[in-house]
């Protein structure tokens, strides 16, 4: 074999090349092991197109019905693991043509008129990515319907609220669990937002510049689900862009990144109330760890491996919008290295947000139609600690504001009463009224019912506040939203 005939099977550009690619070199460049992932995409993909290419009398419908054919043979390969995927055909697209070809022969050669890898690739990752923000979106709902389930359970269920981790006011524990209801919603809402950039066509963009075969652009979107709310098909109307940007799987990443923080913020929760100082919630066993050493422990390792993910996601983002920078028009081949991160990121959001949803709702009993297993709240540990932090200290600085005193001497009259308090080591409400009474004359026996606890929840009866009568109201309004 002449030195210029190599392996001219093998690479689809080999005529114009007088030495093989070294191994280091083929495996440098090679996505196949990792692009292999968006196989599904690409033969939807590659069939829309034949069947636009027959229908506008580009390839005939021999040639269409070969390449159905084909590609049947192909997915059931795949699905089977019979495919055989090589590193010498570099990326997903080669490996599956070249098959094709091996196949059926001449239609399969003709597969790939008015095409370019460089549009498919970009067509692949965004049909692959709707699918996933998809299933990322349900997930998002199972989680933000564990929590409110919880949450209904402890509307009335009193925990101390902090402000700098110091006890603050006393909150309701399901209007604490509504707060990530919303941020999880918004979640949700950025990843609906997201999928209509992503869910936009470029095929059509060929190489770079369009192509000269008269293709229906319109209809490959139609045929690939990539259309608007009204059904009009979602068109990249600039070549160069549509080959080139992946702002889309930025934006992507920036939605990911923000609800693993999210995440990492209930984690830390958890991981707090978890501990013995707290004590507040136990989680079930599946979801902990021992110690090789200290045989008395149960460590959270989820919800901080779960804050600790957080971290890679956020640096995915940070890969990938490092990656676009300084990117010259149209396709380079920088654009190649955006698929690990956005694989892991996916592959990171559903491990978490399926095991959240199951850690703090539990699981479906079959035989009992109830979930199972969920957390455990211990409601006595956290009135104590409530009760211990003077939480209602705002609540007798808003009564004596009530009986006329402007607020800053309220404030001040109650760091007294506080600290008589802190000195005999008794709740505020634990003080007798006549000692009570030596900080400000006005103070009556009714001081007791705005100071307990109860009564402090009960008094934050405003739009989006703790009083349970409101978290019962947003409780009702999620469920509505989600159903
Ligand atoms: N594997 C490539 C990628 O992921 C496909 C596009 C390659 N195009 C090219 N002209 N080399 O981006």
């Amino acid at each position: 074999m002449s030195q210029n005939q190599f392996d001219k099977k093998a690479q689809a550009w080999s005529a114009l090349f007088s030495e093989p690619m070294s191994d280091l070199v083929k495996r440098y460049t090679a996505s196949v092991f990792f692009d292999k992932r968006l196989w599904q995409a690409d033969v939807a993909g590659s069939l829309a197109h034949a069947a636009m290419l027959a229908a506008q009398n580009i390839i005939s419908q021999d040639d269409l019905a070969a390449i159905q054919r084909g590609m049947t043979q192909i997915r059931a390969e795949i699905e089977s693991g019979r495919f055989e995927w090589k590193l010498d055909l570099e990326d997903v697209h080669l490996n599956i043509e070249a098959r094709l070809t091996e196949l059926v022969g001449i239609a399969g050669k003709r597969l790939h008129t008015g095409r370019s890898r460089n549009d498919q690739v970009a067509t692949d990752v965004r049909l692959w990515l709707r699918g996933e923000i998809d299933l990322i979106t349900n997930l998002l709902i199972e989680l933000q319907r564990a929590l409110v389930d919880v949450a209904d359970k402890h509307t009335e269920t009193i925990l101390p609220g902090f402000t700098h981790l110091q006890v603050a006011q006393p909150l309701s524990f399901g209007h604490h669990l509504l707060a990530y209801v919303e941020m999880f919603a918004r979640d949700a809402a950025r990843m609906g937002d997201v999928r209509q950039r992503v869910n936009v066509l470029p095929l059509g963009a060929a190489a770079l510049a369009g192509t000269s075969y008269p293709l229906d652009r319109a209809q490959v979107a139609v045929a690939l689900g990539m259309v608007d709310s009204q059904g009009q098909p979602q068109i990249c109307q600039n070549s160069l862009d549509a080959v080139s940007d992946r702002d889309f799987a930025i934006e992507f990443s920036a939605a990911a990144a923000l609800l693993m923080v999210h995440i990492s913020r209930l984690s830390e929760e958890l991981v707090l109330w978890m501990s013995q100082q707290f004590g507040f919630v136990k989680i079930a066993d599946r979801f902990t760890t021992g110690s090789s050493i200290m045989p008395q422990k149960k460590n959270p390792d989820v919800a901080e491996l779960a804050r600790g993910k957080s971290g890679r996601v956020v640096g995915h983002l940070m890969g990938l919008i490092t990656l676009m920078k300084g990117q010259p028009l149209a396709y380079n081949k920088d654009n190649q290295e955006d698929k690990e991160p956005l694989f892991d990121t996916v592959d990171t959001l559903k491990d978490t947000l399926r095991i959240f949803a199951e850690m703090i709702g539990g699981q479906l009993n079959p035989a009992t139609g109830l979930k199972e297993g969920g957390i455990t709240v211990n409601t006595q540990a956290m009135r104590q600690a409530a009760f211990k932090g003077y939480a209602t200290a705002t609540d007798l600085a808003d009564y004596l504001v009530k009986k006329g005193l402007p607020f800053r001497d309220a404030h001040e009259t109650v760091a007294h009463a506080v600290k008589t308090a802190v000195e005999r080591g008794v709740d505020l409400s634990e003080l007798p009224l006549d000692v009570l009474q030596q900080f400000n004359a006005s103070i009556g026996a009714d001081v007791f019912e705005v100071i307990s606890l109860q009564g402090s929840l009960n008094a934050r009866n405003t739009l989006g506040g703790t009083a349970p009568a409101q978290v019962r109201l947003q409780i009702a309004r999620h469920r509505a939203r989600m159903d």
